[in-house]
């Protein structure tokens, strides 16, 4: 699988960004707390050097919702598959995304948790691919925005694997 496989963003860029995104992050929010929460399982590896790198007092939730099974094209089907375990009401909320596509599943997932009254909610997406867009949806900080690629790798699924690849490749087509 891996022969078939283009660097599109190295570890070293991938770095480099994270690192900036935790500074802003941490002046955004400087002298107040932070709940980060983990959408499964693509954000995973995201979420944990985004953490290292946000200096504020902050914990952290996981959640996992599916829009796409394993296809490629998104199905617009969103489930809840795990909910967060903590409540969230007047948390300062920081969704951390892999990757924002059509935006069915932030749209949702930002939906559901507003009604649990949150003191704020902003999104964090390492990836951005607006081509595909059908949903708006606010989002607050981008680490990069590419095009509309299938991407995997550094948490992204090929059919599953792939998520433990430390850069974020695409599949070459042949
Ligand atoms: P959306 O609901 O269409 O925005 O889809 C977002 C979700 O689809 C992401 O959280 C990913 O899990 C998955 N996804 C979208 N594009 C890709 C891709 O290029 N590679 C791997 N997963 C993707
Ligand atoms: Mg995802």
């Amino acid at each position: 699988m891996l022969e078939k496989v283009d660097v599109l963003i190295s570890q070293e860029e991938l770095t480099a960004r994270i690192k900036e995104l935790g500074e802003q992050i941490s002046k955004d929010y400087e002298g107040k707390e932070l709940t980060l929460i983990c959408v499964l399982k693509g954000g995973v590896m995201f979420m944990v050097d985004l953490a290292k790198e946000i200096t504020v007092p902050l914990t952290m939730d996981f959640m996992a919702v599916s829009s796409y099974g394993n296809e490629k094209v998104s199905s617009g089907i969103v489930k809840i598959v795990k909910d967060l375990d903590e409540p969230i009401e007047g948390k300062n909320l920081l969704i951390v995304e892999d990757i924002i596509d059509s935006g069915r599943t932030l749209h949702y997932l930002v939906n559901i948790l507003k009604e649990r009254k949150p003191e704020s909610i902003k999104i964090c997406t390492l990836l951005d691919k607006p081509e595909q867009r059908v949903v708006d949806v606010e989002v607050d900080y981008v680490g990069f925005t590419i095009p509309d690629k299938f991407v995997l790798g550094y948490g992204l699924d090929y059919e599953q694997f792939l998520r433990n690849i430390p850069y974020i490749g695409v599949m070459r087509e042949e």
